[in-house]
């Protein structure tokens, strides 16, 4: 089955999926963008993705391109013909075609908004989070707005090749007072030897997470406790367990930093119920 993308108002094959050469968001990367799950067939956490969406916009100036109401039924409309059951679906709005020059091009030049969505393989996935993955650390190198899910995302493609070259899944940004910021496409979680969970707080150096969000409210339901504050790579080291949460991965555990092993090297106990218990709410629940 040939995949489907929408691209500015219509539903086009996806080989046939284009933008102009002019298109701000691939010129200047002058565009937002989000990633969402799918579980059988329905967008998990579609409301608060697109209230991230929104703002993210709003923090560059751009418009959104549709009717606030037309947005979901763009998404529920490619992963239908994608026939994705599980899977990712990808939004994408840059600040549209114009001549190229820095400013922003004229009010009525309209943002290009792109989606596309494809199957993930969920067993492959569930085999990766029962080993664990290891991560390696890199001098944060981003500009402060990374609460902007920009498509500017440079440092975190390079971040991400040396983590595949070291053989690892993730790097963790580590700022200029040796704490961990956030993976290169994921937030970064802890737990300390009392059980405690840990991951820094929103409010900057990372982008609120739609996963971290859940992840949180989980912890609420089944009386774990946790502490949103920076951590350090030896922390982690010392910990218990530890995992990454992104609407790609969910939890997955993290078994090693920088070559050294977390705990016995082992997936912990913790993110892999919090994995499974997501999945189950995720099911009981369509929408947060
Ligand atoms: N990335 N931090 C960064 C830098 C991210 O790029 C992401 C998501 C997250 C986790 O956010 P969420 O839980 O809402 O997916 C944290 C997406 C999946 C990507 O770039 O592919």
């Amino acid at each position: 089955m040939s995949r489907i993308a929408y691209v500015n108002g219509r539903y086009v094959p996806h080989h046939d999926a284009m933008v102009h050469v002019e298109d701000r968001g691939y010129q200047f990367a002058d565009g937002v963008y989000e990633v969402c799950e799918v579980r059988h067939r329905h967008l998990l956490d579609m409301t608060p993705h697109l209230e991230r969406l929104q703002r993210s916009l709003s923090e560059l100036r751009i418009e959104m391109p549709v009717a606030p109401h037309v947005l979901p039924l763009i998404l529920d409309e490619t992963v239908r013909r994608n026939r994705v059951v599980d899977g990712l679906v990808y939004i994408q709005i840059s600040r549209g075609v114009w001549r190229r020059d820095h400013p922003f091009p004229p009010p009525f030049v309209r943002p290009a908004l792109v989606v596309t969505a494809r199957s993930s393989d969920r067993e492959a996935a569930d085999a990766m989070a029962r080993n664990g993955v290891s991560v390696i650390t890199v001098p944060e190198n981003r500009w402060p707005r990374v609460d902007i899910k920009s498509v500017s995302l440079l440092p975190n493609v390079l971040a991400k090749q040396e983590a595949k070259e070291a053989g690892s899944t993730e790097a963790w940004f580590i700022d200029a007072d040796g704490l961990v910021t956030e993976g290169s496409s994921t937030n970064a979680w802890i737990i300390t030897k009392e059980g405690v969970l840990v991951t820094r707080p929103a409010e900057s150096g990372i982008l609120r997470g739609i996963t971290r969000t859940r992840v949180l409210a989980l912890c609420d339901e089944f009386d774990l406790k946790f502490e949103e504050r920076a951590f350090a790579p030896e922390e982690a080291l010392e910990a218990k367990e530890s995992f990454i949460t992104a609407a790609t991965s969910v939890v997955m555990p993290v078994v090693e930093v920088d070559g050294q092993p977390i705990a016995n090297g082992h997936p912990g106990e913790i993110a892999l119920k919090l994995r499974d218990n997501f999945f189950e709410l995720a099911e009981k629940r369509r929408a947060w």
